[in-house]
């Protein structure tokens, strides 16, 4: 029987997601796949993109994995949707801008920070016109470049970004920010430091959840006493 969970992203960003998922499943074994090679996918076309990530869900489905995470906003909102028609058989799971949690919680000035091609995708603006009240002020910020600094801890880019990018937003009162990429928790420091007063929310919380209640729907839960296992995976360039 397939044991494992499949987990992937362009890189680092999505094991912010597996730390989390481990926390509430620690006795699952997980194969982690980090797409280096294709870092960044934020600035793809969705054609690229799609066919980036079949060969990543082919080489997880080739591992005997019985439910994959899409440890990627950029991945998720672009293709999710068609994975599940193209893979009728495999479970996916997701992670979107948190941008519901941020309205449920009555922020009044949410600033969403992702790449280009979440915030730009039509299920971030399906998220905010399911989401948003009237007293709700929503601003999207495309951070090209910001997951890729984050990849190669090119620490001095980070900064600059970070700079170019958030400034103009620490005068708008913003009280809550959606950390829509999930690279962005690995420098959520330095973000809280130029927003002192806002709370940050990523999504990594909610898709842990959701990976705990699909699995027991589908009693796929591993019931094994001790720890589970990770394999690493990092795809080279050919
Ligand atoms: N970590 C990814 C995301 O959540 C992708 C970053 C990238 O490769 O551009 O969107």
């Amino acid at each position: 029987m397939n044991s494992k969970i499949g987990v992937f992203d362009s890189g680092k960003g999505g094991l912010t997601t597996l730390n989390e998922i481990k926390k509430l499943l620690p006795n699952e074994d997980y194969i982690y796949y980090a797409d280096s090679s294709n870092n960044p996918y934020g600035n793809k076309t969705d054609e690229v993109l799609y066919n980036i990530v079949i060969n990543v869900i082919n080489k997880l489905i080739s591992k005997e994995v019985k439910l994959i995470v899409i440890a990627c906003n950029t991945a998720t909102t672009k293709c999710i949707e068609k994975l599940r028609k193209d893979y009728p058989n495999m479970l996916f799971i997701g992670t979107e801008p948190a941008i519901k949690v941020a309205c449920d919680n009555n922020y009044k000035s949410t600033l969403v920070l992702a790449t280009p091609g979440t915030i730009n995708s039509e299920r971030t603006q399906e998220l905010i016109e399911k989401n948003k009240k009237k007293n709700q002020k929503i601003y999207l910020l495309p951070c090209e470049g910001l997951a890729n600094a984050i990849e190669l801890n090119d620490n001095e880019k980070i900064n600059k970004l970070l700079d170019k990018y958030l400034t103009e937003y620490t005068n708008k009162n913003i009280d809550s920010i959606v950390l829509g990429c999930t690279h962005y928790p690995i420098i959520s420091e330095r973000i809280q430091i130029m927003f002192p007063d806002a709370k940050l929310i990523d999504g990594n919380l909610g898709v842990a959840k959701r990976v705990k209640y699909i699995l027991e729907k589908n009693n796929l839960l591993n019931n094994k006493k001790e720890n589970g296992t990770i394999e690493f995976i990092i795809s080279k360039k050919d």
